[in-house]
Parts: structure tokens; sequence; C-alpha cells
């Protein structure tokens, strides 16, 4: 006979919608949250039957991996600058749309707030006006489009039509996939394209002025607005498209693109710290462990800061890794002794042992 937490887990399991693919898009944008379940106490869990114990166990983890989206400064103001962006967007469709730039180091929440952001305007755009367009055509507001290493135009183009389950994107010249993947955008009525990676478009090179020209082809042909998302797109010259000296300012993109970056907290000034501190109470709440406790992250809020210089994707690991140590160890807390040793990526451990 099943348990509760099987059963749970049955249903809640780790999500593995593909989000660059309309199906796996639309998975996401409608998932409901996990339910909660109740935490057992020490004395409760003493009295689980292995199998209990084990299924307990594994709902936990999945459970701690995935807290929350909190809404830190970062994000609100992330959102901010997209809302205005959107806003001059409802220009007709002969007016030029600018596009947003979500640019900024590695595991800082690009892409959660780029996600997040496309997903509430999905769900908007579909209350407001349904499932599908006024031609009868299935409406996708929004596209996501993910990037690879060394994209190029008709890579690009691929997966543009992938998204939209077009059977063409893996055939056609270049000309024709252009010409396709505006066709899927118009027909499904999308206003909203994230690219995401776009760091992997090398800006100078010739692949890559190609790449930056068709997205501003797409960009005066179709009434939608980019997002675009990558790590340390200014210097890679995304801004310049490439070009050098005088030459730079010519450059469309510099004009057009709003660039939205996004900071790691900084516990330096007070309100820095206050936005850390509140960070890490809004997430204490949601970890399942027997004896966890209120104050468990905050009072380590510096420990913390140091181990992942206030990035809130080292944070998420250092936290869901910390957590499964505690309920396999059976200490059931997230202590200083956890949070400093467990292990984190690569470049969180390398800067705080150099701090
Ligand atoms: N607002 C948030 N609330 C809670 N957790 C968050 C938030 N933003 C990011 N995270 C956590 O940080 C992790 C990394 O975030 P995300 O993937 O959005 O960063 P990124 O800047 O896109 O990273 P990369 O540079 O590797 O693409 C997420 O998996 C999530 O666990
Ligand atoms: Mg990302």
């Amino acid at each position: 006979m099943s348990n509760p937490w099987a059963r749970w887990l049955a249903v809640h399991d780790t999500a593995l919608f593909q989000m660059s693919r309309k199906a796996g898009w639309d998975a996401f944008v409608n998932a409901a949250p996990r339910p909660d379940f109740p935490t057992l106490t020490l004395a409760e869990m003493a009295d689980l039957s292995p199998e209990e114990a084990e299924d307990y166990g594994e709902a936990r983890v999945v459970w701690n991996t995935n807290p929350p989206t909190v809404r830190t400064q970062q994000l609100v103001s992330a959102y901010q600058v997209i809302d205005e962006v959107m806003a001059s967007n409802r220009r007709d469709a002969d007016k030029l749309r600018g596009s947003v730039v979500i640019d900024a180091e590695p595991y800082l929440g690009k892409t959660t707030i780029a996600t997040r952001y496309a997903r509430d305007f999905h769900r908007r755009i579909y209350r407001r006006y349904g499932h599908t367009t006024a031609e009868g055509n299935q409406r996708l507001p929004v596209a996501f489009v993910p990037l690879n290493e060394g994209i190029t135009l008709k890579g690009l183009n691929q997966k543009l039509l992938e998204f939209y389950g077009h059977p063409a994107a893996r055939r056609g010249s270049r000309t024709e996939l252009t010409a396709l993947a505006i066709d899927c955008v118009a027909s499904c009525d999308t206003r909203l394209i994230v690219i995401d990676e776009l760091h992997f478009v090398d800006f100078a090179g010739r692949h890559g002025t190609e790449v930056s020209n068709h997205l501003k082809g797409l960009a005066n042909e179709l009434p939608v607005t980019f997002i675009y998302v990558g790590v340390g797109l200014r210097e890679r010259r995304f801004f310049d498209e490439g070009l050098h000296g005088d030459q730079a300012v010519l450059a469309q993109t510099s004009r057009r693109a709003t660039r939205c970056p996004v900071v790691p907290f900084s516990t330096s000034t007070d309100a820095g710290a206050r936005a850390w501190a509140t960070l890490l109470a809004t997430l204490e709440p949601h970890y399942k462990l027997a004896r966890a406790r209120p104050g468990m992250l905050t009072d380590h809020a510096d420990l913390l800061h140091k181990r992942t210089q206030g990035r809130i994707g080292s944070l998420a690991t250092l936290l869901e890794r910390a957590c499964a140590r505690a309920i396999t160890t059976g200490t059931e807390v997230l202590d200083a002794d956890v949070l400093s040793s467990v292990r984190i990526d690569n470049a969180a451990e390398h800067l705080s042992q150099s701090t």
C-alpha cells in the first residue's frame, strides 16, 4: 500500500518539461505550485517504516530543492524595466519596438527573471484573449529560445521553429527558414520572444554579425518584444554589434535596446544587508527539517554571504545541498557546521576562499 509521500511524489516529482518547446513551455506556464505537506517531528519520523522513511526523505528533497521564486529587489526592478519597454511596445505595428537586455554575470537569476516575467505575461494574454487567435490558430504569446554554443543564423531560425514544433525546422534554406519563423510568430500572435544564453553568439565574428542583423530584421518585421538574456553582453559587444571606434555609434542595437543589469546582494550597506537578511528570512520557512528553527539562516547571514558572494544561484545550491546533508546525517537543521562544509559551485568556492 502506498504512503502519502509516494502518492505526493507520483504527481509532484521533479518536473521534466522542456521549456524550449511549446508543449514544455505550456507545462511550465500552467504548473500549479506543489502542495505543501506536514513536516514530521523526530518522534513521528522514528515511527516510519523503512519504505515510508525513504519516500518521506525523497519527497522532502524534491520540496527543499524547489523553493518559491522570491520577489527580490533585483527581480522587482528588472520587471519594472521590462514593463516600461513593453508599455512603449503598444505602439502600432508600423513603428519600431524596443528590446530588453538582461545582462549580468553568471548565476544571478537572469533566466529566472525572464522566464517568470514571460510566464506572467503568457497567463495574462490567455486570460484576456483566450487560447485561439482571431484566425483560429493556437495562440502562443511567448516563445522561449535558449541558444547554444556557436549558434548561426540558420541555427537560430531552427531553434525558433522547433519551439513552434514546425516540421521544416530541420530542412530548408536560410531564407526559407527565416520566412517560416516569421510566419510562425505572426500566425500564433506571439508578442514576446525570450532569447536566453545570448553570450553564445560571437558578435565580433561573421556569424555574430549575421545573427545580430537578423535579430534586428525580425524586430523590424514583427510586432514582438525581445528579451535577450546573457552573460557579459556589453563586454561581448552585443550593443555595438561588434563595430569598432567611430563605427560603434552607428550600432542600432545600442539605441533600440534597454539594458537591465542584475547585481549580486551586497552587505556593505545597511540597505544591502537588510535585503540579504530578508531574502534569507523569506527562504527559511520553506525548508522541511525536523529541527528547523526560525533564525537558522538569518543567524548565519554573514557566513552565507561570504560563501556565495551574495549570488542567489549559489545560495540556492548551497541550501539545497545543506538540506540534503541535514536529512542524510540526521542533524535535521541548518547550522554553521553544515552551511560552511557543503561544497557548492566552483566559482563561489574559489572566491569565498580568496576573501
Ligand atoms: N528570485 C529568485 N528566488 C528564488 N530562487 C532564485 C531566484 N532567482 C534565482 N534563483 C535560484 O538561482 C538559480 C539560478 O538562477 P538562474 O538560472 O535564473 O540564473 P542565471 O543568471 O540565468 O544563471 P546562468 O548565468 O547560469 O544562466 C535558480 O535555479 C534558482 O534556484
Ligand atoms: Mg541563465
